[in-house]
């Protein structure tokens, strides 16, 4: 039994859930292909991997980290540096632009093919231009949305709930977006932006599905597995080094509504089936949309207003697409305190042992702080048959999206 990382102010108590209905038979389910699927991937990946500035972003082996807390591996994708936007959104939103400005140029134009390579050069210029996008967001979305506009040439409102910093909404007026403020939550904003968008004739592009409103949120979502893709092929040149594909046997994946969890549980499901690794989601305790569904075994909505310091994970309701995935992908659910997270920020940021050092923003690091919160806990091991031959993967989301408040929790 590793010491556990005993964290200074150490505010809450652990909250595990096991799921009692997660399917571990082999298969993947055929009514998830509708949602995600391996064969979809490979068609949204073949698009965005052509964008300009597209790079595989580092998967990095941080062994000093994975001996404190007595696995054998823990490997750390960044996405950093993912585009120029320093989060992993910058997969999904963009892409979802370009579904729906492919569906009005089919719609008015009767164009049946066009690629965002062909968009950035100036095609279809005059009918792009006219079309307006709209989302809500607590910042990493909005600002990908903004930057798919300003590639592909349309324009761009976001919405952005009162607690929303001010850093991040700079970073989307930057890029040419008109942001609105609205006076209250993240779901508030979802709601206010659909709104509009009917009034106003703008298109939405959420990363968040609720009825009637699902099909973007899936291209949204088929975005991300990108990122999984790039995992497998980065371990399998691992494995040529090491005489084999060193296999994961665990992820932990930060829930806001759901999808970039969902997306990476699907991928690996479809890839491995009965193998796939266990997947426990990561949420704060304040913002646990995910953990109350899974506990209610129905989409089940934070009572009141959610909060947490994790920004970007501040999600009252899960995406109804993603939960049938989750609920019967994931092996667990476990929620953090916020102090977890800002004290995860500071232990990559000064790096263990021999790591290097990292710089991840709040909501980037839920996953790895929750695998950190439960690998002091001898019963949470046992549960999720975590121990010294444990290969865990966990995702860096997002950099420093907002230096200021970067800064205030980690120094200089
Ligand atoms: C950095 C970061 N990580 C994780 C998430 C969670 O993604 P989802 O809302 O799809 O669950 C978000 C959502 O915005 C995010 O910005």
């Amino acid at each position: 039994m590793p010491q556990p990382i005993g964290w200074p102010n150490d505010a809450g108590e652990l909250r595990l859930l096991m799921s009692s209905c997660v399917n571990r038979r082999g298969t993947y389910p055929s009514e998830f292909r509708a949602i995600l699927s391996l064969e979809r991937h490979r068609e949204v990946s073949a698009e965005i991997v052509s964008w300009p500035g597209y790079a595989s972003t580092p998967l990095l082996s941080l062994d000093g980290l994975a001996e404190r807390l007595g696995i054998s591996t823990l490997w750390y994708k960044d996405e950093s540096q993912r585009f120029t936007l320093q989060s992993f959104k910058a997969l999904g939103g963009p892409f979802g632009v370009l579904q729906v400005l492919r569906q009005v140029l089919r719609d008015r134009a009767g164009v049946e093919r066009v690629s965002g390579l062909d968009l950035i050069a100036g095609a279809h210029r005059n009918y792009v231009s006219d079309i307006t996008v709209a989302c809500a967001t607590d910042g990493n979305h909005g600002r990908a949305v903004a930057w798919g506009a300003e590639l592909f040439g349309c324009r761009c409102v976001v919405y952005l709930p009162s607690a929303a910093s001010s850093g991040r909404e700079a970073a989307i007026a930057a890029l040419g977006a008109d942001v609105v403020r609205v006076a209250g939550s993240y779901d508030e904003a979802v709601r206010r932006a659909d709104t509009d968008a009917r009034q106003h004739g703008m298109l939405v592009v959420s990363d968040h599905a609720y009825p009637g409103y699902e099909k973007i949120p899936r291209d949204v979502m088929q975005g991300y597995s990108t990122l999984v893709e790039e995992v497998i092929s980065q371990l399998a040149t691992e494995g040529v080094s090491r005489g084999s594909a060193p296999k994961l046997t665990h992820v932990f994946l930060q829930g806001g509504v759901g999808g970039f969890a969902a997306a990476v549980l699907s991928y690996l499901w479809e890839l491995y089936g009965a193998e796939r690794p266990i997947g426990v989601v990561v949420e704060p305790h304040g913002a646990d949309c995910i953990y109350r569904s899974a506990e209610a075994g129905k989409p089940t909505p934070v009572p009141g207003t959610p909060h947490t310091l994790m920004a970007c994970l501040c999600t009252g309701e899960v995406s109804t697409i993603a939960w049938p995935i989750l609920r019967d992908g994931a092996d667990a659910f476990l929620t953090i305190p916020d102090v977890d997270a800002l004290q995860t920020m500071r232990l990559l940021a000064e790096g263990a042992g021999q790591d290097r050092c990292l710089i991840a923003g709040e909501s980037g690091v839920a996953g790895l702080a929750g695998l950190i919160r439960v690998s002091g806990e001898k019963e949470a091991r046992d549960a999720l048959g975590l121990g010294p031959q444990s290969r865990v993967l966990v995702v860096g989301t997002e950099g420093a999206t907002d230096p200021e408040i970067y800064r205030s929790i980690v120094g200089g």
